[in-house]
C-alpha cells in the first residue's frame, strides 16, 4: 500500500476568505507597499553569475507599469551551475523541516506575492489567493511525503508563466524534497516571482548548490534539457515544447532519463437535458473565463444538449455579460489580461475568423488600454473544428442530441489530449457511463473543471497531455528518485 491520498495531519493552506472585510483591509495594506516596487531578477547561482544585460518585465495590463527588470542566465551561467550542482543531503526530516519553513515565509510574505502575481502575471486577486495556497500546499504535501529513497541526481525544472508560483515551486519542492539538486528555469514572462520564491526557498535552509535559478528563454531550457549532466527533467508548458525536450533528451541524454511533462489541453464539458442549468451557468463561466481561460484546465469546448441549449446559451450570455474585464489589482475584476502580446494576437487572429464566419455569438468589450482578450463565446461544429489550444478566455459551443453522446465522447478522445472533463447531468447511469469512456486525467461532475487540490486531486492528463504521474499526489515523488528503489512514505 502506499501513502494515503489524504493527510488529516497535513491539512491545507487557509487561504484567505475574501468576503471578510477586515481580511480584505488586511490584504488591500500588505500588497499596498509594493503597488511601485521594481524587482529585480537574475541567475541564482552557487557561485558568481555573469548574467546577460538586463531586460523590462511588464505588466500585461497596465503598459505603463513596469515592475522589474531581469538580467537573463547567460550560457556561462548555465555552465557554472551544472558544474557547481549537489544533491541536497541533509536528512529526510531536515528537508521535510525546511520545505515547510519556506511555506511559512510564503504565507508571511503574502502581500508581495500578491501584488508579483498581479503585477507581473495578470493574476486577479482570487486566483492570486488560490495560487499560494496551491504553492504553500506543494511544499507541506511533498514534505509530509518523502519516500526512502535515493535521488535521481540533478534535476532541471522548467515552467510556464501562467502558475508562476504554484507550478514552478511544486516542480522544485518535489525535487528537492526527494534531496536531487534542482536547476530552475522560470518562464521568461514571469521572473521576478520566480527569484522571490527561490530567495525565499534559500532563506528557509535550502543551499545554493542544491538549489540554483536560471532566468530565460528556450535557449536556456533547451541547454539544461541537453546535457547529460541532468539525471531528470520536470517540464509544465505546451505539448509542442515537451515534444522539443524528449527528442533533444533522447539525442544528449543517458537513456531512461525521466521526462515528467504536463502539457496542454483541448478540455470539453457534455451538459445534458437533465443538468440543473444555474449549477451549469456557474461552472462553465469559472471553468472558461477565471484566469483569463489561461489555465491548461481551462473549458475549451462546451457540448449543450439540444433541448435545453438555447435556455443555457440565454443564461450563460447573461451570465457573461456580468463578468469584469480589467485591471486585477482590483477586487472587482473577473477577468484580468492575458500574459503578453504575441498570445493576445494568437487569441485574437482566431477570434477574427470566427468572425469572419458569422460564429461568434458572444463578445464582451475590451478595457481601452492593456493586452486584454474579451471573453468570447464560439459556436462550432464539434471538438474536432479546434485545430489546436485557444489558451485565453474563448469559449466554444457545439450541440448534440441525446442519441448521439457517444459520438461526443468519441471525438473528444479523438483530439488525443486527455487533462480535464467537466459533466453535468443528474443521471447517474450517464455519470458511470461517461466517466468510464472519455479519456481525461481529471473528471469533474457538477462542479467546475479547475483549481485541482493538492492532495485530495492529484492533477495531470494523459495522452498529449501529460506523461504522468500526477501532480500533488501519492506517486509523483517516485518519478524524482534514483531506479531500482523500493519507494515508501518516511
Ligand atoms: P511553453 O511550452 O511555451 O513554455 C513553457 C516553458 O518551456 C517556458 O519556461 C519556456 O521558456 C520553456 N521552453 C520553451 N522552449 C523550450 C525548449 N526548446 N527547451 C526547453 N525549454 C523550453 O508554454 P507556456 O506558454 O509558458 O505555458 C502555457 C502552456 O502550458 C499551455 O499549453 C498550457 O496548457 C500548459 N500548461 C500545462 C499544465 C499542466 O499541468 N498540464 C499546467 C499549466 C500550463
Ligand atoms: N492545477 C490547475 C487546475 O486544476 C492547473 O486548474
Amino acid at each position: 500500500t502506499g501513502p494515503e491520498l489524504f493527510q488529516p495531519e497535513r491539512p491545507n493552506s487557509q487561504g484567505f476568505d475574501l468576503h471578510h472585510t477586515p481580511t480584505l483591509d488586511r490584504i488591500d495594506a500588505a500588497r499596498d507597499a509594493f503597488r511601485a516596487h521594481h524587482w529585480f531578477a537574475q541567475p541564482l547561482l552557487a557561485g558568481d553569475a555573469a548574467p546577460q544585460a538586463e531586460e523590462p518585465v511588464i505588466n500585461p495590463a497596465l503598459p505603463e507599469d513596469r515592475p522589474g527588470a531581469v538580467a537573463p542566465a547567460s550560457a556561462a551561467d548555465v555552465e557554472l551551475a551544472l558544474a557547481a550542482a549537489a544533491p541536497w543531503q541533509a536528512p529526510a526530516a531536515e528537508r521535510s523541516r525546511i520545505l515547510n519553513a519556506a511555506a511559512d515565509l510564503y504565507e508571511e510574505h503574502y502581500g508581495e506575492l500578491f501584488a508579483l502575481l498581479a503585477r507581473e502575471a495578470g493574476k486577479s486577486l482570487p486566483d492570486a489567493v488560490a495560487e499560494l495556497r496551491e504553492a504553500v500546499d506543494f511544499l507541506r504535501y511533498y514534505a509530509a511525503n518523502i519516500p526512502d529513497a535515493d535521488p535521481a541526481g540533478t534535476f532541471t525544472c522548467i515552467s510556464p508563466w501562467n502558475f508562476p508560483l504554484a507550478i514552478f515551486t511544486g516542480q522544485i519542492s518535489a525535487a528537492l524534497a526527494v534531496g536531487n539538486a534542482v536547476l530552475a528555469k522560470p518562464a521568461p514572462q514571469t521572473p521576478l516571482i520566480a527569484h522571490r520564491a527561490v530567495q525565499l526557498l534559500h532563506q528557509a535552509g535550502v543551499p545554493r548548490d542544491a538549489l540554483q535559478l536560471l532566468p530565460g528563454g528556450p535557449s536556456v531550457g533547451a541547454a539544461l534539457t541537453s546535457d547529460p549532466r541532468v539525471s531528470g527533467v520536470a517540464f509544465t508548458g505546451s505539448t509542442a515544447t515537451a515534444l522539443k525536450i524528449r527528442a533533444a533528451m533522447a539525442d544528449h541524454m543517458q537513456p531512461g532519463t525521466p521526462l515528467i511533462a504536463e502539457t496542454g489541453g483541448l478540455n470539453a464539458m457534455i451538459v445534458d437535458s437533465t443538468a440543473l442549468p444555474e449549477q451549469a451557468v456557474q461552472s462553465i463561466i469559472e471553468s472558461a473565463f477565471q484566469s483569463a481561460g489561461q489555465r491548461c484546465s481551462a473549458l475549451r469546448c462546451l457540448y449543450l444538449q439540444d433541448d435545453i441549449a438555447d435556455d443555457v446559451l440565454t443564461m450563460l450570455k447573461g451570465a457573461m455579460d456580468a463578468l469584469s474585464v480589467g485591471d486585477p489589482w482590483l477586487l472587482s475584476t473577473d477577468c484580468g489580461p492575458v500574459i503578453d502580446e504575441q498570445a493576445r494576437q494568437g487569441i485574437a487572429d482566431h477570434v477574427a475568423k470566427a468572425r469572419a464566419e458569422g460564429r461568434v455569438l458572444k463578445e464582451l468589450a475590451l478595457p481601452p488600454e492593456g493586452i486584454f482578450v474579451a471573453p468570447t463565446l464560439i459556436e462550432v461544429p464539434g471538438i474536432g473544428a479546434l485545430e489546436r489550444e485557444i489558451f485565453g478566455p474563448v469559449l466554444h459551443v457545439a450541440r448534440f442530441k441525446s442519441h448521439e453522446i457517444d459520438q461526443v465522447i468519441a471525438d473528444i478522445n479523438a483530439t488525443g489530449y486527455g487533462l480535464t472533463f467537466g459533466l453535468h447531468t443528474r443521471i447517474d447511469d450517464r455519470v458511470q457511463h461517461v466517466t468510464e469512456a472519455i479519456h481525461a486525467g481529471n473528471i469533474y461532475v457538477n462542479r467546475n473543471q479547475i483549481g485541482a487540490i493538492v492532495g485530495s486531486q492529484p492533477f495531470g492528463g494523459e495522452g498529449l497531455s501529460g506523461t504522468g504521474p500526477k501532480a500533488g499526489g501519492p506517486n509523483y515523488l517516485a518519478r524524482f528518485c534514483a531506479p531500482g528503489r523500493q519507494v515508501a512514505a518516511a
